[in-house]
C-alpha cells in the first residue's frame, strides 16, 4: 500500500503549482508585450532577475488599482529557456511553427519574453510597462507592444462576439493548465499569440449571411450555426477539435486593437492550452484547410503578421529563478 500524502506536503504542491493569473476575466483593456532578451550573459542574467521580481512588481501596481482588476502573467519561449532558467524545457515546448497554406500562412516571429497584462483601465497598465522596462534596461528589444481595448459587448473588430466557447468553471483549468503529464510543468500554461490585420473595407463588403457562414455563428445574436459535415466549414467549425477522449479547447483572450489613423485595425490572438498540440491543430485546420485547400475564410480578411509561442509556467517557478 501506497503512503498517503500528508496534508502539509498536498500544501506545498498547491502552493508549487499555483498558476498564473491564467483565468483572469475578460478586461476592458489589456497589452501584449514581446521582448527579445540579447544574448550577453550580463543582459540574461537582468532578465533572469526581472522576470523573478515580477510577481512583486505586480503587488506593487494590484494595490494601486483602488480594488479594480490588474493581472499579468509571463511566458517564456524555448530559445531562452535554458539560459534563463536553467533548467530542461516543459515537454511539449518548442518554437512556435509556422504553418503554410496553399494561400495563407501563419507566420513565426520573434519573441522571448511575454508579458499578457489586463486591466480595467490603461493607466495602470502603461505604469506597469514603463516600470518593467525601466527594471530590464537594455537586456531586452520590445518587439511588439499591443494595446487592446474592450470593443462593445466584447467583439473582435469583424463586429462578431468573440470568446464565446471558452472553457469556464472546473472546465477551465483543465483544459490549460498542466498536470502530472509533465510534473515538473505542472501548473503552468502553453500560451500562443498572433498578430492579426484585417481588411475592414473587404469584410464589410460581405453580406452578413456570409460573414456569418464564416465566423459559424449569427452577429447580432451570437447563435452557434450548424456545423457543416463536408466542403467549406466555418472558423468555429475548423477550430473545434475533437478525437477519442473528446473535445479538446483552449482559452482565448483575443483583443481589438487599432490605429486609425494608419488604417490599422487588428485583432491580437492569445490562446492558453494545457497542450499545445491543441492550438497547433487549430491552427493547421484554419491555414492548410479540412479538407485541403478549403482553408478558414476568415484569413482573407485577416492576415497574420506575428506568430509567436511561449511557456507561462507556475507562479512559483518564476519566483525561484532569484535563488
Ligand atoms: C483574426 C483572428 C481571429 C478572430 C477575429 C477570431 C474570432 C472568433 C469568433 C468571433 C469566434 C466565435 C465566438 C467564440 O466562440 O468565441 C471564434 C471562435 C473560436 N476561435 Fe477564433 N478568431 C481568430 C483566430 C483564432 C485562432 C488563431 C484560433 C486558434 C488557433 C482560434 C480559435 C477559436 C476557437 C477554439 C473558437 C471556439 C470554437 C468552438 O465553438 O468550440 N481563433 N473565433
Amino acid at each position: 500500500m501506497s503512503p498517503k500524502a500528508s496534508p502539509i506536503s498536498n500544501a506545498q504542491r498547491a502552493l508549487d503549482t499555483e498558476p498564473q493569473s491564467v483565468d483572469a476575466p475578460l478586461s476592458a483593456a489589456a497589452a501584449f508585450l514581446v521582448l527579445v532578451v540579447k544574448d550577453d550573459d550580463a543582459s540574461i542574467a537582468t532578465a533572469r532577475s526581472v522576470v523573478a521580481s515580477t510577481g512583486d512588481l505586480i503587488k506593487d501596481l494590484r494595490i494601486r488599482a483602488n480594488s479594480g482588476l490588474f493581472t499579468c502573467n509571463v511566458g517564456i519561449s524555448h530559445r531562452v529557456w535554458g539560459p534563463l532558467t536553467g533548467k530542461p524545457a516543459p515537454s511539449e515546448l518548442v518554437p512556435f511553427r509556422e504553418v503554410r497554406g496553399a494561400t495563407h500562412t501563419a507566420v513565426a516571429t520573434a519573441g522571448d519574453l511575454l508579458y499578457h497584462i489586463r486591466a480595467d483601465t490603461m493607466d495602470l497598465i502603461i505604469e506597469f510597462e514603463k516600470l518593467l522596462l525601466e527594471a530590464f534596461g537594455d537586456a531586452v528589444t520590445a518587439v511588439d507592444d499591443v494595446a487592446g481595448f474592450r470593443y462593445f459587448d466584447g467583439r473582435d473588430l469583424l463586429e462578431f462576439v468573440d470568446g464565446t466557447a471558452n472553457p469556464d468553471g472546473l472546465d477551465l483549468p483543465a483544459a490549460t493548465i498542466v498536470g502530472e503529464e509533465d510534473p515538473d510543468y505542472a501548473g503552468g500554461s502553453y500560451v500562443v499569440i498572433q498578430k492579426y490585420l484585417h481588411d475592414l473595407s473587404a469584410w464589410r463588403a460581405q453580406k452578413v449571411e456570409t460573414q456569418e457562414a464564416i465566423i459559424g455563428r449569427t452577429k447580432f445574436d451570437n447563435v452557434e450555426l450548424p456545423d457543416a459535415t463536408q466542403g467549406q466549414k466555418s472558423h468555429k467549425t475548423l477550430c473545434t477539435i475533437q478525437d477519442a477522449d473528446g473535445e479538446h479547447d483552449i482559452l482565448r483572450d483575443n483583443m481589438p486593437f487599432a490605429v486609425p489613423g494608419r488604417g490599422e485595425y487588428g485583432t491580437y490572438f492569445i490562446g492558453y492550452s494545457r497542450h499545445l498540440w491543441v492550438i497547433e491543430k487549430m491552427m493547421e485546420r484554419m491555414f492548410i484547410g479540412d479538407p485541403p485547400p478549403l482553408h478558414d475564410r476568415i484569413l482573407d480578411f485577416s492576415k497574420a503578421v506575428a506568430g509567436v509561442t511561449f511557456f507561462a509556467p507556475a507562479r512559483k517557478f518564476l519566483s525561484d529563478l532569484a535563488d
